[in-house]
C-alpha cells in the first residue's frame, strides 16, 4: 500500500496508473478514520468490485459545528494504516487540513432540501461540509465508484443526489450497516461509550426492530409505528431522543402512511454521545432493501 499526504503527489500517482491501464477501475472509500468493521466492509466491497482501491483518512473540520466534537473525534492513524494495509487498500490518502482547505477557501456545495431535515436540521451546515469535502476528494481521485455506509443513510442519499445533479461520473454504492452482536451500529463514536452505555445502546436497534415488526404485522400508519419506537426508547431513561422520523427514501419528505419503502431514522444522546441509526421499513412482500 502506498500512502500520500498531498494532493499533487496523489494525483501524479493515480494519473500515471491510469495512463498505463486505461481500463483500470478505481473504487474509493472516504473515511474520517478510527476505522471499524463497517469501514472494512466498504473496503472489501470496493476490492471485489474494482481493480484498484483508494481510501482516505481525513477528519473534515467543515462538517463539524462550533460546539461539536471535532477536536475530540477519535484518531489512531497508525492503527488505521495497518487496517488499510490488511484490507486490500492500494493507496491511502491522509491529507491535513491545510492541504484540503486554503486559508481563504470560500466555496461550499449545498444539496438543498435533503440537507435541511433529520441530522441536517440539528446540525446546520453539516452536510455542506460533507458534500464539499467529498466533491474535492472526487475531483482529486476521480474514482469510478465510491462506497458509503447505510448507517449514515441521509449522507448517502445526499451524496448520491449531488453526484447525479453535478454530473460526476461516479457510482455511489451504499453498503449495509455493520452491527455489534447486540445490534448497535458500528461507529467511531461508540468508543466514547462506557461498557454499560454500549449495553444500553442496544435499545436503538431493538426500537427500530419494533417498528419493523409492526410493519411486518401489517401496520402502515406511521404515527402508530413511531409511538411504538418512542415507547421502546422510554424503557432506557438514560437515552434522550433528538429525532425519530420516518421519511421517503428518495426525497426525505415525511411519510404518513407506509406505501413504499421508507427510511426510519433516529438520533439519540447517551452518555453525551450522539448516536444515529436507521432501517428501511418495507411492507411484507417487498424486496427487503437494507439500503436507501
Ligand atoms: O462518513 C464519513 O466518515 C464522512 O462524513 C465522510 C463521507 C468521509 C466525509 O468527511
Amino acid at each position: 500500500m502506498e500512502i500520500f499526504y498531498t494532493k499533487t503527489a496523489l494525483r501524479q500517482h493515480l494519473g500515471s496508473l491510469k495512463k498505463s491501464d486505461m481500463e483500470m477501475s478505481i473504487g474509493f472509500v472516504p473515511t474520517m478514520g478510527y476505522l471499524h468493521p463497517g469501514h472494512l466492509s466498504l473496503m472489501d466491497r470496493a476490492r471485489n468490485d474494482n481493480d484498484f482501491v483508494v481510501a482516505s483518512l481525513f477528519v473534515n473540520p467543515s462538517q463539524f459545528g462550533e460546539n461539536e466534537d471535532f477536536s475530540q473525534y477519535p484518531r489512531n492513524i497508525k492503527r488505521d494504516i495497518e487496517l488499510c494495509t490488511q484490507n486490500g487498500v492500494d493507496v491511502l490518502f491522509i491529507p491535513d487540513s491545510s492541504e484540503m482547505y486554503l486559508p481563504d477557501h470560500l466555496t461550499y456545495v449545498t444539496v438543498r432540501e435533503l440537507s435541511d431535515v433529520l441530522c441536517g436540521h440539528h446540525r446546520p451546515g453539516h452536510f455542506d461540509g460533507v458534500v464539499t469535502i467529498v466533491a474535492k476528494l472526487f475531483n482529486i481521485i476521480q474514482p469510478n465508484k465510491a462506497y458509503l455506509g447505510q448507517k449514515d443513510g441521509q449522507q448517502a442519499l445526499i451524496l448520491r443526489r449531488f453526484t447525479r445533479d453535478l454530473d460526476f461520473d461516479i457510482e455511489i454504492i451504499i453498503c449495509p450497516t455493520v452491527r455489534e452482536s447486540n445490534g448497535l451500529a458500528m461507529s467511531s463514536r461508540n468508543k466514547y461509550l462506557s461498557s454499560d452505555g454500549r449495553d444500553r445502546a442496544s435499545i436503538i436497534f431493538q426500537a427500530l426492530s419494533v417498528a419493523a415488526d409492526q410493519v411486518y404485522q401489517g401496520v402502515t400508519d406511521v404515527n402508530r409505528i413511531l409511538e411504538g419506537v418512542t415507547k421502546a426508547f422510554a424503557s432506557v431513561p438514560e437515552i434522550s431522543c433528538q429525532y425519530i422520523e420516518c421519511r421517503d427514501c428518495d426525497n426525505l419528505q415525511p411519510v404518513e402512511t407506509l406505501e413504499k419503502p421508507a427510511l426510519l431514522a433516529v438520533a439519540v444522546f447517551l452518555e453525551s454521545v450522539r448516536l444515529i441509526d436507521n432501517i428501511i421499513l418495507e411492507r411484507p412482500g417487498g424486496n427487503s432493501n437494507e439500503t436507501v
